[in-house]
């Protein structure tokens, strides 16, 4: 699949193993998914455009590359996605966050959206939609219906999660073709309660402790 990325890297991996690990406490879970969501940052923003730029340094004028164009959003999807915020703002520290708040309804797994806000003038921005989970792919549809809806472009949305099952990568790519999706791994499969296999659990009960 053209726009799905595994992105592998021994320090992704053995950091994953430690975030799969029952035992691992809150603390630990919470830095470990920041520290993941790092690395996956460094990766995914590969592709920003850079322009010349002339500075002078100590010793004379120069012509050196900067960041250009559209800024980047952050768009975590609450609350799971809040864990991976700070680490990508640690690389790329100008970027504004916008929130989308779904949860799962228990029942029926279909995602219910309670709270929406983005930052001004979205269309010309790198939207960034983190989650650590892509399960049956329904809150990351949902997510991202719902900030083409408010302006942003499909061709500038890029989706960041940390598990991702089959399905939900096969969901979501048929939803929107045109997102990028980049994950830390691809498990097996989802079970019977719609949760990832072997995954890591609930990831928002265990970032913030509400198990
Ligand atoms: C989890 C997770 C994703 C979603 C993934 O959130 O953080 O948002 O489930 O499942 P899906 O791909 O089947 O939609 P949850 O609904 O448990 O909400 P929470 O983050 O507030 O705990
Ligand atoms: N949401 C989670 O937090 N974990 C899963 O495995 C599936 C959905």
């Amino acid at each position: 699949m053209e726009n799905f990325h595994v992105m592998k890297h021994p320090l992704i991996e053995h950091k994953l193993t430690i975030l799969r690990n029952k035992e691992t406490g809150t603390k630990d879970f919470r830095d470990l998914i920041n520290e993941v969501a790092r690395l996956l940052a460094y990766e995914v923003s590969r592709d920003l455009p850079l322009e010349d730029i002339e500075i002078e340094t100590p010793l004379g004028k120069t012509t050196q590359k900067a960041l250009t164009g559209k800024k980047v959003v952050i768009a975590p999807i609450l609350r799971a996605g809040l864990g991976m915020v700070d680490g990508i703002l640690d690389l790329i520290p100008a970027a504004r966050v916008g929130h989308v708040g779904l949860y799962r309804d228990e029942e029926t797994m279909e995602p219910v959206e309670y709270f929406v806000k983005m930052p001004n003038d979205i269309e010309n921005r790198h939207m960034y939609v983190v989650d650590p989970m892509l399960a049956t792919g329904g809150s990351a549809i949902a997510a991202i219906d719902s900030v083409i809806e408010r302006g942003a472009k499909p061709e500038n949305i890029k989706f960041i999660c940390i598990v991702a099952a089959p399905e939900g990568v096969k969901a979501l790519n048929e939803a929107h073709p045109e997102v990028q999706i980049f994950t830390a791994a691809l498990d097996e499969k989802l079970d019977e309660n719609a949760y990832i296999f072997p995954g890591l659990g609930d990831a928002g009960d265990r970032l913030f402790g509400t198990l």
